[in-house]
């Protein structure tokens, strides 16, 4: 990933000798605002989508499927049953080796999209019954031919809705330099009495004395960048451009990174070049290396969450409580960013990922590191249409 320094800017924006149309300025700084682009993630709650004419399983898809998700992969399929109905299965097709050999991120990201849905679906006046693995024993042997779960929606008229469902629309995920004060154990109690998890515990971690944890993540980031499949994954969900983003409507991109305006014409048009051997290359290897840095360097405070087991069920159920806390992070006004190198399962990240995890007890496992602050940058990351998802 790429970021410029103000100093380059400046260099290559006189030796171009850009001068750019209102218009181009305002198509290159999408991204500081509010409003949603052509190719950002739609918000499920639009009235014109509630109007249409389809089942509530399938709008409980369309809110489900705006869940976080490791890489923006979007790895669910799903059989529909019948309006009311469907099973949920892990999309084989899109998982992450290298990153994740485990499968542990894939079905934390099955937990995120059953909890968007079920708070979701509370909106429209339903409650969701979710059966965990309904054809018994799962492994991940398994994955995409066992459901993961059968979603049963009731419509119910007394139903009292999570508030937490009210930030569904608004939750993103913030990648970019993090201002405003710390935040303090306040600020992370009442984060944590608004996502009221479930299955596991979320520990805070304040700014101040944070500079072992920071170096950690930073050394991680490291290892990932140099491990040649690793940093490979990252590029094969990469979108280099606006029309990229708009035709795959998955994966990773300079403005999922929270590069805007000036910055990200530049970085786009001039230093990010597809392929293999750019994407490989020193340079990019260094600017991204950077950007991470100063991204984890303006963090205002850090939350664990952490489960007492690392089974499947595990890692589903931090997926809900996950979903959880980031809308809870949202509705208190703070932006949050996962950093999931330092947890990750692969051969190189072990010396750093035992150290981190040697004062856990036997059986523990975190699952989610995030990093908080607060941040005016917005991007909606894009979803594929919901019909892409279903299968026979
Ligand atoms: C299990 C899991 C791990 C993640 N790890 C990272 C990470 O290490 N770095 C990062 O920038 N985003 C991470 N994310 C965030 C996703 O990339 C993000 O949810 C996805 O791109 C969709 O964007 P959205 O959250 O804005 O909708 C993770 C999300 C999940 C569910």
């Amino acid at each position: 990933m790429v970021s410029i320094s103000r100093r380059t800017f400046l260099k290559y924006g006189i030796t171009f000798g850009v001068f750019l149309s209102v218009p181009q300025i305002l198509n290159y700084c999408k991204g500081s605002s509010n409003t949603r682009a052509d190719y950002e993630r739609k918000d499920p709650f639009d009235p014109e989508f509630l109007s249409e004419n389809v089942s509530p399983i399938m709008k409980a898809i369309r809110i489900g499927i705006t869940a976080p998700n490791p890489h923006n992969v979007q790895a669910w399929k799903f059989k529909i049953l019948d309006d009311h109905s469907a099973l949920l299965f892990v999309d084989e097709k899109r998982l992450l080796k290298d990153t994740d050999p485990s499968f542990r991120q894939i079905h934390i990201g099955q937990g995120t999209f059953l909890e968007n849905l079920s708070l979701g679906m509370q909106v429209l006046g339903y409650s969701s019954d979710i059966l965990l693995f309904p054809d018994g024993k799962y492994t991940t042997s398994d994955i995409g031919k066992k459901p993961i779960a059968k979603i049963i929606l009731n419509k119910q008229s007394d139903l009292i809705r999570n508030p937490l469902s009210g930030f569904i629309t608004e939750r993103v995920t913030r990648r970019s330099i993090y201002e405003g004060e710390d935040l303090t154990q306040d600020d992370f109690e009442k984060i944590r009495k608004d996502s009221a998890v479930l299955y596991s515990e979320l520990k805070f971690v304040q700014r101040a004395g944070s500079e072992k944890l920071i170096k950690q993540l930073i050394a991680a980031m490291q290892v990932e960048t140099d491990t040649k499949n690793t940093y490979d994954e990252s590029r094969i969900w990469f979108r280099y451009n606006d029309e990229e983003i708009g035709k795959f409507k998955d994966g990773l991109s300079l403005r999922a990174t929270g590069v805007s305006g000036i910055k990200y014409f530049f970085a786009r048009n001039f230093f990010l070049k597809p392929g293999t051997e750019s994407w490989h290359s020193d340079e990019n290897k260094k600017a991204g290396m950077e950007m991470f840095s100063s991204q984890v360097e303006s963090s205002k405070g850090f939350i664990f969450l952490k489960t007492k087991q690392n089974e499947i069920i595990d890692w589903v159920q931090a997926g809900r409580d996950y979903l959880r806390l980031h809308l809870a992070t949202t509705k208190n006004g703070f932006a949050l960013h996962p950093m999931s190198q330092i947890l990750q399962e692969y051969p190189e990240m072990d010396t750093l990922r035992n150290e981190f995890e040697s004062t856990l007890k036997p059986g523990e496992k975190i699952q989610m590191l995030v990093r908080l602050g607060k941040s005016d940058y917005h991007y909606y990351s894009p979803r594929r249409e919901p019909q892409s998802f279903i299968t026979g």
